[in-house]
Formats: C-alpha cells, sequence, structure tokens
C-alpha cells in the first residue's frame, strides 16, 4: 500500500529531523520543512487511522486528557543521594569508599561526575527498542504514570536507534527546563508566575492535558540505569548511541583530587551553564564496584552530590512594600534592585514580618546581601553598607483598601480587618482555584487581578456568572482559553464538599481539617448549622478552628455568598458522614493500581466509614488494599502479617 510506504518514510524523515535538532542540537531541516512533512503524515493518518501508532512523530503534541494519573510502581526504587557540602566531608565519603572496599590510603578509584540538575525524575521504559512507559518519582517505588506526557518530550526517542537492547530497558534521568526557556515562558504566561524552573518542569510533567505538556519547553538528561553496564561512562556511551541526551558535562575524574578541581570549575561556571544545577554528583564509576558498595536505606553507598554552597549577592533595597495576604496579613516585601542569582533574576526578596526588619536593622536605600537556595524564596541576609535612609514604618492602615490595620497582641503580623478588601478578594479566589481546593484550570493570579480590578468579580459567586464573551475581551485572553475556563469552572460546581471547604479559605481550616468536618458532618448546611460545642465535639478540630468557623459562619456577608453560590448551580458533593464508622480505629495503606476507582476515591470512600488512610506500611497499619502491580508495599505487609485485601475485597467491604 502507497500510503503505508510514505507513512513509514515520513516517520524516519521526521524521527531524524528531531533527534538531530533536541539530542544533537545540530538540526538539518528548517521549522518550515519540518511543518510541512508533519502535516503530510497527519493528512495520511487522517486518512488511514489504522497506520497511527503510539510512537508516530504526531503523536508528541500530546493525546486527550486523563481523568486522572495512574501510580505506577516499580521493582527497583529510584534511590536519593547523601549530601556533602565541603572538601572535608567530600575526602571523608572517599575514606568510607576505601575502608569499605578495603583499599589502601594510595588506592585511587576512578568517578564519574556531572552537574546535580535541579530539576524532577523521570523513568523512561522502552520495550524491545520501544518506549513504553514514563513514569515519575514519586516516593522512590511509587511513582505516577506519565506515559503520555512523556511523549511530548522531543528529547526523549520514541525509538532508540543503532544496536537496540532486547526486552525491557530502564533509564532513569531528569526532566529540566533551561533558564532562558523558563524566564520566556514566565514572561508570556497569562495565568501564572512560576517561582523557579524545577517546579515549572515538575507541573508540567504531571499535568493531566498532555497538550499542556508539550507546550512546555521540557528537556531530559539520562543519568541512571536499573540494568547492568561496565561502567557509567560505558553507559552513557550506550545511552548516545541510543538516542538518549546525557549531560554534555558528564566526565571521568582519575583521582578524588580531580574530583576537587571540578567541583571547584563547576561552581566558577555555574551561571553560564544553560539550566539551573544545585550541586555536583560523584558517582564511583566501575558497576562492579558500585555492586559491592551497595546501598544504605534510600541512597547508594556509590554516589553523593556535593552541594554549591547557597549563592548570593549584593544589591540596592529599593523599598519595603506591603503586601495583603489572602487572610488580610500585611506582610512586607522587598523590592530590590533587579540582580542575577544563580540564573534567575531576583527583584523581590521576603522579609517574613515586622520583627525581621528590625531584627535586620534594614531600611530602604540600604545595601543588602541577598541569598537564594535552591527553590526557597530569596532573603536578606543582613545589611553591607548603609544608604542612611529614614527607618521604615509598618503599615497603619491596608495599603490596597485604606482600612486600618490591627496588630493582635504577641503577633508578629499586623491585618487587615475588612473582608470585602479587594486584595483579599484576589488571594481569595486564588486559593479558591488552587489544585488542593476547586482546582479550577486557567483561573490563575494574572487572570484574577484582571478581573478583580474590572470589577467583573466581586466575590467567588461572581466567578459562576462569567461567559467566554465576556472573558475573551480580556487581556491575552483566546476564545479557546475562554471556553475553556467556563467549561472548567462549570465542573468545578460538583467537587467534594471538602475541597470546597478549604477553597472557602477560613482561618485555621485547611485541607486535613476540611476533610474532617465533611466526613463528620456530611453537608455543607450541616456544617454552618453546627454549634460551637458540636464542632469541638469532633477529634482533632480544636478551639481555633471551630472558633475561626462560627466566626465565619456567623457573619451576614459570608452566609449571602454561600446563597449566591448555591444559587449558581454549586453542588458540592458530600462524604458520607460518620457516626461510629465501621472501620473506626483501622489503618488502612492503599498500594497498586485499582481499576474500577481512583485511589483517591477509594481514599475518601475508606476515610468515610471511619478508616485513617496511611501511606506507608507500619507496624500500626491494619489492612493493605494491593491493586494491580503492588510491590514493596506489599512484601512488607505480608512481611508483618497484615490483613492483606484486593480490589474485590475492598469493594466488599466499601459496600
Ligand atoms: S544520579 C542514586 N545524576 O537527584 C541515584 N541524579 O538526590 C543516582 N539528580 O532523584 C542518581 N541530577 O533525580 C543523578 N546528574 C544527576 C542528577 C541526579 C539530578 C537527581 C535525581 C535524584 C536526586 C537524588
Amino acid at each position: 500500500m502507497k500510503a503505508a510506504k510514505r507513512h513509514a518514510e515520513l516517520c524516519a524523515i521526521l524521527e531524524e529531523a528531531n533527534y538531530r535538532y533536541y539530542v544533537l542540537d545540530d538540526p538539518t531541516l528548517s521549522d518550515i520543512e519540518y511543518d510541512e512533512y508533519l502535516r503530510e503524515l497527519e493528512a495520511i493518518e487522517a486518512e488511514h487511522p489504522k497506520l497511527v501508532t503510539p510512537d508516530s512523530p504526531t503523536q508528541r503534541v500530546g493525546a486527550e486528557p486523563l481523568p486522572h494519573l495512574d501510580t505506577y510502581t516499580r521493582k527497583t526504587p529510584m534511590l536519593s543521594m547523601a549530601n556533602v557540602t565541603n572538601p572535608a566531608e567530600f575526602q571523608e565519603w572517599v575514606e568510607g569508599l576505601r575502608n569499605f572496599l578495603g583499599m589502601e590510603e594510595t588506592d585511587e578509584i576512578r568517578f564519574f561526575c556531572e552537574p546535580k540538575i535541579d530539576g524532577t525524575g523521570l523513568e523512561v521504559i522502552y520495550r524491545d527498542g520501544r518506549f513504553v512507559t514514563g513514569a515519575t518519582r514519586g516516593d522512590g517505588t511509587t511513582g505516577e504514570d506519565v506515559t503520555a506526557q512523556t511523549k511530548t518530550i522531543h528529547s526523549v526517542p520514541m525509538k532508540l536507534r543503532g544496536k537496540v537492547p532486547k526486552g525491557e530497558l530502564s533509564v532513569r534521568g531528569e526532566v529540566f527546563i533551561a533558564k532562558a526557556d523558563f524566564e520566556a515562558f514566565n514572561k508570556q504566561s497569562v495565568d501564572r508566575v512560576f517561582a523557579n524552573p524545577r517546579n515549572l518542569a515538575a507541573g508540567s510533567l504531571r499535568m493531566l492535558d498532555p497538550r499542556t505538556t508539550a507546550e512546555r519547553p521540557l528537556d531530559f538528561y539520562a543519568h541512571s540505569a536499573a540494568h547492568e553496564f561496565p561502567s557509567q561512562e560505558a553507559f552513557y556511551a550506550s545511552c548516545r548511541d541510543w538516542g538518549l541526551r546525557t549531560s554534555p558535562l558528564a566526565q571521568p575524574c582519575e583521582t578524588a583530587a580531580d574530583v576537587e578541581a571540578l567541583y571547584d570549575t563547576l561552581v566558577a561556571q555555574r551561571d553560564e551553564i544553560p539550566y539551573e544545577i544545585d550541586g555536583m554528583v560523584v558517582k564511583v564509576d566501575s558497576f562492579a564496584l558500585q555492586q559491592r558498595l551497595g546501598q544504605r536505606s534510600r541512597s547508594p553507598r556509590w554516589a553523593i552530590a556535593w552541594k554549591f554552597p547557597p549563592v548570593q549577592r549584593t544589591t540596592k533595597l529599593l523599598s519595603i512594600d506591603v503586601q495583603v495576604g489572602r487572610t488580610g496579613a500585611l506582610t512586607p516585601v522587598a523590592r530590590l534592585e533587579p540582580v542575577p542569582i544563580a540564573g534567575v533574576t531576583v527583584s523581590n526578596a521576603t522579609l517574613h514580618n515586622l520583627d525581621e526588619i528590625e531584627r535586620l536593622g534594614v531600611r530602604p536605600g540600604d545595601r543588602v546581601l541577598v541569598e537564594r537556595a535552591g527553590d526557597v524564596i530569596p532573603k536578606i541576609v543582613k545589611v553591607t553598607k548603609s544608604g542612611g535612609g529614614k527607618a521604615w514604618e509598618p503599615p497603619t492602615h491596608c495599603p490596597v483598601c485604606g482600612t486600618e490595620a490591627e496588630r493582635d497582641e504577641g503577633e508578629v503580623v499586623s491585618r487587615c480587618p475588612n473582608v470585602a478588601c479587594p486584595a483579599q478578594l484576589e488571594g481569595h479566589l486564588r486559593h479558591y482555584a488552587a489544585r488542593g481546593a476547586m482546582d479550577i484550570e486557567g483561573l490563575g493570579a494574572k487572570l484574577i487581578t484582571q478581573l478583580v480590578e474590572k470589577e467583573m468579580v466581586r466575590d467567588l459567586a461572581d466567578l459562576y456568572a462569567l461567559t467566554a464573551e465576556q472573558l475573551s475581551e480580556l487581556e491575552r485572553m483566546g476564545e479557546k482559553s475562554a471556553t475553556n475556563l467556563v467549561a472548567a469552572l462549570a465542573a468545578s460546581r460538583t467537587r467534594p464538599l471538602p475541597r470546597f471547604l478549604n477553597g472557602l479559605g477560613i482561618r485555621h481550616v485547611g485541607e486535613r481539617s476540611s476533610e474532617i468536618l465533611a466526613q463528620r458532618f456530611g453537608t455543607l448546611d450541616a456544617i454552618v448549622a453546627a454549634t460551637e460545642e458540636e464542632l469541638l465535639d469532633v477529634d482533632e478540630i480544636g478551639p481555633e478552628v471551630a472558633e475561626s468557623l462560627r466566626g465565619f459562619f456567623s457573619r451576614p456577608q459570608n452566609l449571602e455568598v454561600l446563597r449566591r453560590l448555591e444559587q449558581a448551580g454549586l453542588d458540592p458533593q458530600p462524604v458520607e458522614a460518620v457516626e461510629g464508622g465501621k472501620l473506626d480505629g483501622e489503618v488502612v495503606v492503599l498500594t497498586g493500581t485499582l481499576s474500577g476507582m481512583t485511589r483517591d476515591e477509594a481514599k475518601a470512600r475508606l476515610q468515610a466509614l471511619g478508616a485513617s488512610v496511611g501511606s506507608s506500611v507500619t507496624k500500626k497499619t491494619t489492612m493493605l488494599v494491593a491493586g494491580e502491580k503492588a510491590g514493596s508495599k506489599l512484601k512488607k505487609a505480608k512481611e508483618l502479617e497484615i490483613r492483606i485485601l484486593d480490589e474485590d475485597a475492598l469493594l466488599e467491604l466499601l459496600g
């Protein structure tokens, strides 16, 4: 058949082009040519759907959204690494290796080193050279199945090249985003600003809609395998033959002294390296030695991460602004003259609270030393040179609505007491839309700012009156994203009650207490009607939470919003109320994949019957629910002689 032949040809051309561009960084086709071939391929596949294979180049654009991420349990866990922070600790580690291996002090060990990338772990699995599965690291043993998302990462080959290994090959590596790509992405992002490339990479990889993942500039470097090779260096050579990228900075070091020299070089080069790194990984090169060295509980003896020092730079403190948080807390933020620190431009730093400013003795106009360590928000370490400015005065009024601020006895923050303060509204909306709450995709910070500024939204209920037409008139909002947002909002109407409760942003009422309350009372009305005594009667609900709830539900404005939400069709799904549930006292752990329900669902239903659901098997565990592909937890439960249920038994238990 002619179409099949052309299909195969086009696949080969596009795969080669992909490899040249994304893996070798040496393109041979122009973008226009690539697109032309891709369109031709798409046309053939549209006409002959049978020709679509899971690894066709057309699949890189991302498949249909998934309802949830499946868990993925592996036999050989993805380990973590011990850290050292200075030459003395590094030498001590080398000493330890020599002792363990019974070597003389003068014997050298060959190492293999490379930068430690500040990204997120990914395992890619090939069967007979074809990509079959991508999975996140998770807790090492159990991660999430991100196969559909992984397909959109162009530097992950769908077919291995050269002499392809028979059977299964598992390669582990790091997914990351280059610094320049990160800055560009944040600049054009309408609804969210990401704190750092790592968060963006990790979030993108776990997107339920793989088409979104496809739009993110993700890259992948391989760095370890679940199989035997003669050496780390040989493994990297194989990876490159197969078309998998490895760090171009990876290199052998014949002696410990060479490792120390390389460390200094990398620290000096750090700013020029196009992606964020937070240390250097040192591995014993020989796999035979690696095997002899083995592992401690969760990290191998044969590898360490030699961390880089946190990076500090001095800059000028331009001003101290006051931000209003979701709960009305007025927090000072340092505005800085922009300064690049470890690859990210820093222009704000946290000052935590009023006492911190006093402690540092910092005033606008001072030169300050700013530190950025990993993903934490940059902070001011100290004043390096006074600018002779005036001491900063704490706010007497809310900077947004002008209401007089209150500072409770013994508190380090002052607060805006006005619940209708627009700044709090923005914060409220952001919290409401966030993941652990109503999870409204597309309703991000920048959009919320516009909605509040244009007074299109004055409270939560207004969200549900927004139309695609109104939304598409907003800045940087296309017709498609407007329609999607309206759909996302509509879908949020039936979120489970605990999420809605959490989304209300009641002080001291977070994810956990929301869950407990929803379980105990069943419906929103019952919670609204509950007296303080009834609330206090619930296990784990203390006076702070009870008081805060009563306060919230006794304010007429809040009740009015709830009424309007109900009118807008909001219908949080109740969880079954427990009154002496039949699983009271049971500690259940879920593992493996369930076919009939998600784990979240199983968890919620178990909890509704009074069970508490743990994440790891311990002596306290009373039951293990083992789905498909259950791994180490099942083994451990058997060792501890814990009652084990399969999915059918679970269903029976849940009634
Ligand atoms: S090798 C022990 N090489 O760091 C397993 N890991 O702290 C061998 N990481 O979860 C890992 N860059 O995801 C290795 N060049 C690199 C790395 C790297 C980042 C991550 C990895 C692991 C974590 C361990």
